[in-house]
């Protein structure tokens, strides 16, 4: 049974990949914390639809849905406060993502920077689910009646479109949906370590992975961009600090600020205390993380004992969607 509590929170990820120190910072995190939360009911899940608007080959992302399982649960997350779950596995969400397509306007889809990011970037496949990824995003939200969507800087515009999806249905067929909003007030946004001008993504040296060993952690500090002279400020130092923000310590962040104030800072040294950190910190997640991958059994039961949670609170807002609107 889930119980009914004060707010609902809900948020995915793709499964389009390894994760990495920006996803675990702009959402795992959040997943891991909220359902301590006794006045929040938690729906987390593994977006293996939205990772189908992307290139992906069947193999691959049958195994990166059980990398993503065992990363969402070595990190954390505690199946018995939240549920968690695969999106496929809950038909609902495309059900009611195709009544959205129905009611948003196109202008709204086609203005989505991501959309005019990802059909730059895919040239040569630029699939009809790269448009409607939001109409299916606000689905993933509103099938559960979610108020609140714990996302990082990019996925900001995305939450905003299921509030005008909610507010749209709302107001033709009755009020229905709350109008979700992001759950941080200022969603965070880590930059690529190779280019600091774009936001660190699930692919190449520019990402710090969860899963990277010491050396490959401190290898990819190493070479990530900083500034000319040890003074100065620029995205990539920027960058770096924000990192020291979240595995440093109080003394580590001020210390380090004073060197860059006095122009005395080395990158080499900020860039060795967060390489420490960083390995420090996840070296556990690292351990449990093979532990589980080992039992893909396991993980494969997590994800569809979720998924019938899922579908009973998902199953009954389709109905009430289908009676509000003339199909029952
Ligand atoms: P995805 O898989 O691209 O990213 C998962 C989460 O990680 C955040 N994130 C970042 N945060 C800070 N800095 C970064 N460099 C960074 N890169 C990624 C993302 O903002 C996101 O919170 N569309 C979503 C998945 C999704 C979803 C949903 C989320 C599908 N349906 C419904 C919330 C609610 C996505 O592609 O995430």
């Amino acid at each position: 049974m889930i119980e009914n509590k004060q707010e609902t929170i809900v948020a995915g990820i793709r499964a389009s990949g390894k994760l990495h120190i920006g996803n675990y910072l702009g959402a795992l995190k959040d997943f891991v914390s909220l359902p301590n939360d006794k006045t929040k009911t938690c729906f987390f899940f593994i977006a293996d639809l939205h990772a189908l608007t992307t290139p992906f080959e069947p193999k691959v992302l049958k195994d990166t849905v059980l990398d993503v399982t065992a990363t969402y649960l070595a990190a954390g997350l505690d199946i018995n406060k939240c549920v968690f779950f695969p999106q496929s596995q809950v038909l609902e969400h495309t059900e009611l993502a195709w009544i959205f397509n129905c009611l948003l306007p196109l202008g709204e889809l086609e203005r989505m920077t991501q959309y005019k990011d990802k059909i730059l970037q895919h040239k040569e496949s630029i699939n009809a689910g790269l448009l409607t990824y939001p109409a299916l995003m606000a689905a993933d939200i509103l099938i559960y009646k979610g108020q609140s969507v714990p996302v990082g800087d990019d996925q900001v515009q995305h939450v905003e479109l299921a509030r005008v999806a909610a507010r749209k249905f709302n107001n033709r067929f009755g009020k229905t949906f709350f109008e979700p909003k992001t759950y941080m007030q200022k969603p965070l946004r880590i930059m690529s370590l190779s280019d600091p001008a774009k936001k660190m993504s699930k692919t190449g040296d520019e990402a710090l992975l969860l899963d990277d060993s010491p050396e490959e952690i401190s290898r990819k500090l190493k070479k990530a961009v900083t500034a000319s002279e040890p003074g100065k400020k620029s995205a990539g130092v920027e960058n770096l600090f924000l990192l020291l923000e979240h595995f440093g310590t109080e003394q580590e962040i001020a210390g380090f600020r004073d060197l860059q104030k006095n122009e005395t800072l080395k990158f080499s040294e900020l860039k060795e205390t967060l390489a420490n950190n960083i390995s420090g910190y996840f070296a556990e997640f690292r351990e449990k993380k093979k532990e589980l991958l080992a039992k893909p059994d396991f993980l494969a039961e997590v994800l569809g004992d979720g998924a019938a949670k899922a579908r009973t609170v998902a199953g009954e807002t389709l109905l009430e969607v289908k009676q509000k609107i003339g199909l029952l």
